[in-house]
């Protein structure tokens, strides 16, 4: 316990305070993000998560009385109290976040050892009550809460009522709501009470639990078995602005390869070379269009990372460049563990080097994952993390596209690594313990600085496990999922709460990963994944096969539609990455996040939004033919398939059938649209289709369009251009719209442009003052231009 304040000093942003047994300070980040910190561990801080962080000096005051010092800001008032505690009000005087007072009460698990004893004989087992917590924050339960976040949890979108462990852990048993612990660490979560919300960030990497009122319905708490007491207040009220606050601190999703949206295949294994190149003729063959391949560890030669395996692939680079002509990007993967192996270059490096982690007497550690006897690499080791980056023109220099980083909780086949096992942590000697967590964010910061170095490009990096902030080096799947229907089911909140933990760029093993899938299970889950972020089908060895003509036409057709569908909508979503950067807003997102003030959709699991203009309502339950679903209030919305209006603010029933999945477009939305290619930059793109639809009544509306040359890092020096188009509905029978092009730096502009205009009948269209005619052939309705500026539509 801290005790008393004794006296405090003010330093820019920064507020120290002593206390009768200890320190603590509060930075004031901006003026809606507040840090506690109390040092525990030792007087050191080195977040592994916040990178250099732009403080610029941010007004607030300080009042100290008896007791208590309040600290306000443009926004907040807090105040800080015996033992470190803090309440936080708007400046209304609302309180926002309390800290509990009175110790924890959980709840008691009845029953005696000996009756555990016996439960035990059947294998039931009950849940450990956490132990051995040093740092431990009270909040207190106000009625109504909803939270959300925490990564790929397992369960609901709100987490309410459950608790949950950060221990990266690769559990190979099918994903359940029981499950605590999954392959991430992101200790962020948002709470939204009354329509606003904050989020908290615990920047903690050991192994620390989130209760969110299950140990007892009057206080949520946060806890972490040891280093520093170290958080982040983030204030909305809005989530959009909880979540931006949080990425300014902990990074954003970098804007990836265009083909990186684009449909990726991948299977453990596609090996030898013949197969690979048979599924690659496959997809051109079926007319199925497809940017990547990827290639899982048994291209390696006896699972030693940074090899090929000869007899499988007499030629890589051949094989990988013939590959290409067919537009075939290939993504390899690349496990931690380093086979012990003398005369493997890369474990003879490590070695001399000292670049594995060790024992606590220094002695290079050894467990066994794939290639057998293998070490960990010290990625909490700068020095380390260059060596390993460097490796990475290994594979580029073969052709490789991208890494797969896998395994990296570190996952071990022989018991977990032991507490005291020793890491660099960049010259502040660290345990596992404390790496843990990080160890698979350090892997991916090394991929993609070396990926970076190695070829000019965005880097492409997947990873299993990560920390905050992983999002500025990697993308993210949520690992061994199976082909279950629950799991279809599932990977909806889990990949919405992704989203609003600042990791946009995730998506799941479409089809389902363990088990065998069904044709109506991949024709469900092809619908959920052409609107998730990472498009990527993988299964496991020895499982059924699950590429889109893996079962029958039927299915195989329904593959071809819904990744087609992909391909058009490839502008809209690189736009959605792009905004990305300077907002953090996810791709998928939870209808709340879109309506907040809608209280409906504070529950909903089983819809989405694909950016701000599409709702996706997929049927994610075996022979249903038809939905409930909910749209929001507020807008219109638009059946994409039969154009019918819907008003927000309802339920409504859909029906279904095998081939579709219920799809709205909110009124007013302007969509770009690509042509359908076999792959990202088959077609050289001059003219940009944008799919209008127009408001019921009247709005207006502005859309931004964004293009770039889809793989360098030019953009950043200004090498783009930006369409900006405005809508405006004067009345249900006109609209008006305008074209400003307010940046245009990249020589590559379209030429062109065609409209399609949704609910439109028999206009009358004037482009630029000239009359223009449309062509009403098949269902849509289009006219084109090549350079308009103002656009009169009445009809
Ligand atoms: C792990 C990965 C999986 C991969 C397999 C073999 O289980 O999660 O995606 O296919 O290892 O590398």
């Amino acid at each position: 316990m801290l005790g008393k304040i004794k006296s405090y000093t003010k330093k820019d942003n920064l507020l120290s305070i002593e206390f009768e047994n200890g320190t603590a300070s509060v930075t004031v980040v901006t003026a809606t993000i507040i840090n506690f910190f109390s040092p525990h561990l030792a007087q050191r801080r080195v977040s592994k998560a916040i990178e250099n962080l732009q403080t610029s000096s941010t007004p607030f005051s300080i009042d100290a009385d008896a007791d208590q010092l309040t600290i306000r800001t443009k926004k907040l008032k807090i105040l800080i109290s015996t033992d470190f505690k803090t309440d936080i009000y708007d400046t209304l005087g609302n309180p926002l976040c309390e800290d509990y007072r009175g110790d924890g009460q959980p709840f008691v698990r009845r029953g005696s050892s000996a009756q555990l004893e016996i439960a035990s004989q059947e294998g039931h087992k009950i849940d450990e009550q956490a132990s051995g917590e040093k740092i431990k924050i009270f909040k207190k339960m106000a009625e109504n809460t909803y939270f959300y976040g925490l990564g790929d949890k397992t369960g609901h979108l709100n987490k309410k009522d459950y608790h949950y462990r950060m221990w990266n852990t690769d559990n190979p048993n099918p994903h359940v709501e029981s499950f605590e612990a999954m392959y991430k660490t992101i200790p962020f979560f948002i709470a939204l009470r009354s329509q606003q919300a904050f989020g908290i960030f615990f920047d903690n990497s050991f192994e620390s639990t989130f209760d969110f009122g299950k140990e007892n319905s009057d206080y949520y708490a946060f806890s972490a078995k040891d280093g520093d007491l170290d958080y982040y207040f983030i204030y909305g009220p809005s989530m959009k602005t909880v979540i931006g606050g949080y990425t300014y601190l902990t990074g954003r999703t970098p804007l990836p390869q265009l083909w990186t949206l684009g449909y990726q295949q991948s299977r453990w294994a596609y090996t030898p070379e013949n197969r690979l190149h048979e599924i690659a003729d496959t997809f051109r063959q079926k007319d199925i269009p497809c940017d990547v391949i990827h290639l899982d560890i048994d291209y390696m030669d006896g699972y030693r990372v940074f090899t090929w395996d000869k007899k499988k692939f007499a030629d890589p680079t051949r094989t990988l460049t013939d590959l290409r002509k067919q537009g075939f990007k290939v993504v390899t993967i690349i496990d931690p563990a380093v086979k012990k192996d003398k005369g493997y270059t890369i474990y003879d490096e490590g070695l001399k080097n000292n670049y594995f982690a060790t024992d606590k007497d220094g002695i290079p550690y050894v467990n066994q994952v794939w290639p057998g006897d293998a070490l960990y690499p010290d990625f909490a080791n700068k020095t380390v993390r260059h060596w390993w980056s460097k490796n990475q023109k290994i594979m580029t220099d073969t052709g490789v596209s991208g890494i797969w980083n896998d395994m990296n909780e570190p996952a071990s086949f022989n018991g977990p690594l032991p507490d005291d096992v020793h890491f660099n942590n960049d010259g502040i000697s660290a345990d596992h313990r404390e790496i843990h967590n990080v160890y698979g964010h350090y892997m991916s910061k090394a991929t993609y600085e070396g990926l970076k170095e190695a070829t000019g490009k965005r880097p492409f990096v997947i990873t299993r496990a990560a920390y905050a902030g992983t999002q500025k080096y990697a993308t993210v799947w949520t690992g061994d999922n199976q082909s279950l229907w629950e799991h279809l089911r599932m990977s909806l909140p889990m990949l919405m709460n992704l989203g609003l933990s600042g990791i946009t760029f995730c998506g799941t093993d479409v089809g389902g990963f363990g088990f065998d899938c069904t044709a109506e299970l991949l024709s469900r889950w092809v619908q959920v994944g052409a609107f998730t972020p990472l498009f990527r089908n993988h299964s496991s060895i020895f499982t059924r096969d699950q590429e889109p003509w893996a079962f029958d036409e039927q299915t195989e057709a329904i593959n071809r539609k819904y990744i087609k569908l992909r391909y058009q909508l490839l502008p809209y979503l690189y736009d959605i990455l792009h905004e990305e950067e300077s907002n953090g807003l996810p791709m998928m997102r939870p209808l709340l996040l879109g309506y907040q003030s809608d209280e409906a959709t504070y529950e909903i699991n089983d819809e989405f939004l694909c950016g701000d203009q599409i709702l996706v309502a997929p049927i994610i339950e075996q022979g249903l033919t038809s939905r409930m679903l909910y749209l929001p209030k507020g807008d219109y919305w638009i059946d994409y398939w039969t154009k019918e209006v819907f008003a927000g603010g309802q339920y409504i029933i859909k029906k279904a059938p095998i081939d579709v999945c219920p799809i709205f477009v909110r009124e007013g939305s302007v969509i770009p649209l690509y042509p359908v290619q076999n792959y990202v930059g088959e077609k050289d793109v001059k003219q940009l289709t944008l799919s209008i639809y127009p408001f019921v009544r009247s709005g207006q509306t502005n859309y931004e369009h964004y293009q770039d040359d889809g793989e360098s890092f030019n953009y950043r020096s200004g090498v783009y251009n930006l369409y900006d188009f405005s809508l405006k509905q004067v009345n249900e029978h006109e609209l008006k719209m305008t074209l400003k092009r307010p940046h245009a730096e990249y020589d590559h502009a379209y030429h062109s442009f065609k409209f399609i205009l949704n609910r439109i009948n028999d206009p009358k269209i004037i482009v630029d003052g000239q009359i223009t005619p449309f062509d009403a052939a098949g269902e849509q309705l289009t006219f084109q231009a090549d350079d308009p500026k103002e656009i009169h539509i009445s009809y």
